[in-house]
């Protein structure tokens, strides 16, 4: 193995995971919180599907980046046995994390979710932006904890 190539390999991990995590993040904490507080709710869907669209793109690749270069490491390391280790929960949630934004952008947002959304925030705006904003809540904290133990398990952390 070369030792460089695995390095890099974890760089470009995680600015993948920076640029990705780090949008999710916004649109949590200030994009879907600022456009709650827009008393018009053709406003609010014209901005999220206008900004959302965009980062959309971006989630695309940085996700694609992330899973190939954590393939590559695991490769690499001959460390695919981890998946029936439970003391390597980590890479199960980073993997877990990984699949559910995978399936949420590669497949359920082009088949029906982007329309389904749509229509939802027509019919009833208040709901369909509080359901989202819980659902990227909950996302954005499965991710800040796989961080948290990959982090930890990668450096020796004894779980
Ligand atoms: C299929 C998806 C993924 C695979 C196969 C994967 C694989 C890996 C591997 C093999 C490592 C190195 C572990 C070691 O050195 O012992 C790693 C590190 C890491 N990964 Fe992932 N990963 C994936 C997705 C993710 C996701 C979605 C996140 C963020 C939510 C993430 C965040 C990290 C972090 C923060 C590290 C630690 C880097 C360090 O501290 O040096 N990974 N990943």
């Amino acid at each position: 193995m070369n030792y460089n190539e695995f390095v890099i390999a974890r760089i470009i991990h995680i600015l993948a995971v920076v640029l990705w995590i780090g949008g999710v993040a916004f649109v949590t904490t200030v994009l879907i919180p600022s456009i709650r507080r827009d008393k018009i709710p053709e406003n609010r869907l014209k901005v999220f599907e206008g900004l959302e669209g965009k980062f959309g793109f971006q989630a695309k690749v940085t996700t694609l980046i992330t899973g190939l270069s954590g393939a590559y490491m695991l490769e690499v390391m001959d460390a695919w046995s981890r998946y029936t280790d439970m003391q390597f929960w980590w890479l199960h949630l980073m993997t877990l994390v990984w699949a559910i934004f995978s399936i949420v952008l590669f497949v359920l947002e082009p088949l029906f979710l982007h329309r389904w959304f749509h229509q939802q925030a027509t019919k009833d705006s208040e709901r369909a932006f509080s359901v989202l904003q819980i659902m990227h809540i909950v996302l954005l904290c499965l991710s800040l904890l796989a961080i948290i133990g990959a982090m930890a398990g990668s450096h020796g952390y004894k779980f």
